[in-house]
């Protein structure tokens, strides 16, 4: 009897260690009622069921949460530093005077911050359950974070002006190299977490957040040294401006006028090139000129107005009216903040929208995003280290199966034969995609974008009449000694 119980017992327990866990199992039923798990997605469910994603340099048996010495030890006993834009442009001095120990102090600094808060996030990312970093996009993250701290951390002592010059040559080709596809691997994870019911929908979004946030003030620390090394190089004596050079004074107007450029084009590609477009009118304080980073006020004002444009022609198609109803954008300024109310008279978000201000938002929508963004041109979501560790062997292999796998979706690889990774700025590459491409996280980007410059991004919406969405952003010049980049 008990040698039956014990031989039982023996039975269930080889049975549980060659199961993997239920929980990393997605349910796939799920994701696509329609879908059944025939032999197109059999090679996916295998990959997918793996303890380990295969190859994978850190998110293996011998590395994952064993590779803590380093990190524990050394790294994660250092607090990342809190810094201001003033600090960030003139480095713990207080002048913009550029000088040769300055400059070697600057890359000193970076290389080591940039560690630290690395260091901080991979520890984050080990804190989560497991089934989410085992995703196929996180773990492209977790790989290209730990890859980056190494190269941080590895990289040789800077000395000499020539070392910082190697230092951010270094720099550049970080800023160019895969860690730019870390921006939609950690969108998708974040979908597939959503429609695979991983992880709570609020926590996800929270974690998103901070990611983002801590992903901006890392890209500006690492473009301020650029710039000030290029600026010094280039025999300046001064470092220009109090914010540095990678601020730039922007006319609201234009770029109001770029933005809507862009929409027109979108939508004449999407409908058809005589669709009457909706006129768009601008008031207020329409000389505004400020200081900020203009990529994210291109991608801000842009996803805001597409939504209206979007919203403007469907109304107008869908009510059969005479010509698509006006556009109208205000601008505002007080000390404190510059303001950019759009107002459209598009109907309003609809009822059952929900959650718009989440990444995944619904199951349904999630999927629907999910499918875009694997259609998504110039977005290759090539896992990494097939990549950088494996690329013979992947090379060769890929003319006979796919070998790139995504939790969810199988993925074209005939794009991967190029080598090359295209999406460098993907922030651009957002805002230009076309009107076909859905991505669903406008609103979420743009809310995070927004708050981490002291500012807000809301939205009033009237059902069946219109929506008045308000952009509100902090006046830098202002607070440029408020602690803005602690957000690690
Ligand atoms: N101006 C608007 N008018 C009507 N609905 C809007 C407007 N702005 C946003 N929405 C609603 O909010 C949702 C989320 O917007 P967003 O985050 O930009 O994602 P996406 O535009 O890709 O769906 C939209 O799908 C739309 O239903
Ligand atoms: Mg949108």
């Amino acid at each position: 009897m008990s040698y039956n119980r014990l031989n039982n017992g023996l039975i269930r327990f080889k049975h549980s260690v060659h199961t993997p866990n239920i929980s990393q199992i997605p349910n796939f039923t799920k994701y696509c009622p329609i879908r059944p798990i025939n032999e197109e997605l059999a090679p996916y469910v295998h990959e997918t069921m793996n303890a380990y994603p295969r190859g994978s340099k850190h998110v293996n048996q011998q590395h994952y949460y064993h590779n803590r010495t380093v990190l524990l030890h050394d790294y994660l006993r250092k607090k990342p530093h809190a810094m201001s834009l003033l600090q960030l442009a003139q480095y713990y001095d207080d002048s913009a005077k550029l000088t040769k120990q300055k400059i070697i102090n600057s890359g000193k600094f970076v290389k080591e911050e940039l560690a630290i808060r690395m260091a901080h996030k991979i520890f984050m990312l080990q804190q989560l359950p497991f089934s989410v970093i085992n995703n196929f996009h996180f773990v492209q993250v977790y790989e290209s974070y730990y890859n980056i701290f190494e190269r941080f951390r590895k990289f040789p002592a800077i000395r000499t002006l020539d070392d910082n010059y190697r230092f951010a040559e270094f720099l550049k080709s970080i800023l160019q190299d895969f860690n730019s596809l870390n921006l939609p691997h950690l969108v998708m994870g974040a979908l597939e977490c959503t429609i695979l019911d991983l992880y709570p929908q609020d926590k996800m979004d929270e974690l998103l957040s901070g990611l983002l946030r801590a992903r901006i003030s890392r890209r500006l620390i690492v473009e301020e040294h650029i710039s000030v090394t290029a600026n010094f190089l280039s025999g300046k004596e001064e470092n220009t401006l109090v914010l540095g050079d990678i601020f730039q004074e922007c006319s609201a107007t234009e770029y109001i006028l770029d933005a809507s450029r862009a929409c027109q084009k979108f939508i004449q590609e999407m409908y058809f090139e005589s669709l009457p477009l909706p006129e768009l009118i601008i008031n207020g304080d329409t000389d505004l000129k400020f200081y900020f980073l203009p990529i994210h006020l291109k991608y801000l004002l842009g996803e805001i107005l597409r939504n209206s444009y979007e919203a403007t022609i469907k109304d107008y198609i869908r009510q059969g009216l005479k010509k698509p109803q006006p556009i109208v954008v205000t601008i505002i300024k007080n000390e404190e903040s510059s303001l950019f109310r759009i107002s459209d008279r598009a109907g309003g978000v609809p009822h059952n929208d929900k959650n718009i201000w989440s990444f995944g938002k619904s199951k349904e929508r999630a999927s629907e995003s999910l499918k875009n963004f694997h259609m998504l041109p110039g977005l290759q979501t090539v896992s990494l280290y097939d990549h950088l560790y494996h690329n013979k062997r992947a090379s060769t292999e890929s003319a006979n199966r796919p070998y790139m796998y995504t939790s969810l979706e199988p993925m074209s690889h005939t794009n991967l034969t190029t080598g090359k990774i295209q999406f460098v700025k993907p922030l651009v590459r957002f805002i230009e995609r076309s009107y076909r491409y859905r991505l669903g996280i406008g609103l979420a980007m743009c809310k995070v974008y927004a708050e981490y410059w002291n500012g807000d991004l809301t939205s009033h919406s009237i059902q069946g009449y219109g929506t008045d969405t308000v952009l509100k952003l902090g006046n830098l010049m202002n607070s440029n000694r408020k602690l803005q980049l602690d957000k690690v």
